[in-house]
C-alpha cells in the first residue's frame, strides 16, 4: 500500500506536504496535476488537512514482519525519536510527521525516496541517518511503525467511533 495513511496526521504536517507538491519541493506528480486541474482552493485544503487531523486512526491496516519489530523499536528509538517522538507521534508546530501506524510499505518507500534524495523535501539531517541502516534496519523500522498504536486516536475497526 502505498498511498499513505492521512486519518491523525497532524494538518500542519498536511498542509506543508500539500504546498511542497504543490511547489515541487516534494515530487509527486500525479497529486500536482491533480491539485492545479481541481477547483479545489487553499482554504479547500485547509479544511480537508483540519477534518483528517480529527479522525480516528484504526490500527492494522498494513503491517511489515512481525519477528523484526523488537529490533525496529531499538533502531528507531536511537535514531528517530528525537524528532519523530517517542512514541511516533511527531510534532505538529515543527511540520514533524506522525510515523505511528502508517503503512509498512508506504514507510519503506519514503525511506528510499529521502535516502536518495528523490523526494526532494524531506529533512537533511535524515538521508545521513538512513545511509547508516541496512535493507533489513528499514524494513525492521518500518514494521515497528507500522504496528505502532498513534497516541491517543487509535481504535480498533470493531470499536465505535
Ligand atoms: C532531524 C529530525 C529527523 C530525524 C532524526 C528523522 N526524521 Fe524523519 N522526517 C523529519 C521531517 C522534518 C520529515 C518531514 C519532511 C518534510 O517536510 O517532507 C520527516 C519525514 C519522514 C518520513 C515521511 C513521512 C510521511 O508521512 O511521508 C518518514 C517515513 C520518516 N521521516 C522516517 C524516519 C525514520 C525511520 C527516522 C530514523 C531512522 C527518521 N525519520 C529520522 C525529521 C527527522
Amino acid at each position: 500500500m502505498d498511498i499513505p495513511r492521512l486519518s491523525g496526521q497532524h494538518a500542519s504536517v498536511l498542509i506543508k506536504q500539500l504546498m511542497d507538491i504543490r511547489s515541487d519541493l516534494r515530487v509527486n506528480q500525479e497529486m500536482k496535476d491533480y491539485m492545479f486541474d481541481s477547483d479545489l482552493t487553499l482554504q479547500d485544503f485547509a479544511d480537508m488537512a483540519a477534518y483528517l487531523q480529527s479522525l480516528p486512526v484504526v490500527g492494522n491496516i498494513e503491517q511489515g514482519p512481525p519477528e523484526l519489530v523488537t529490533r525496529g523499536q531499538a533502531l528507531y528509538a536511537s535514531d528517530c525519536s528525537g524528532c519523530h517522538g517517542e512514541h511516533g507521534e511527531g510534532r505538529a508546530e515543527l511540520f514533524y510527521p506522525m510515523l505511528a501506524s502508517q503503512h509498512y510499505s508506504y514507510l519503506l518507500r519514503e525511506l528510499d525516496l529521502i535516502l536518495t534524495g528523490e523526494r526532494g523535501n524531506s529533512n537533511p539531517a535524515m538521508p545521513p541517518i538512513l545511509s547508516n541502516l541496512s535493507a533489513d534496519d528499514k524494513r525492521a523500522v518500518a514494521a515497528y511503525l507500522a504496528q505502532l498504536p498513534a497516541p491517543g486516536r487509535t481504535v480498533t475497526p470493531e470499536s465505535p467511533r
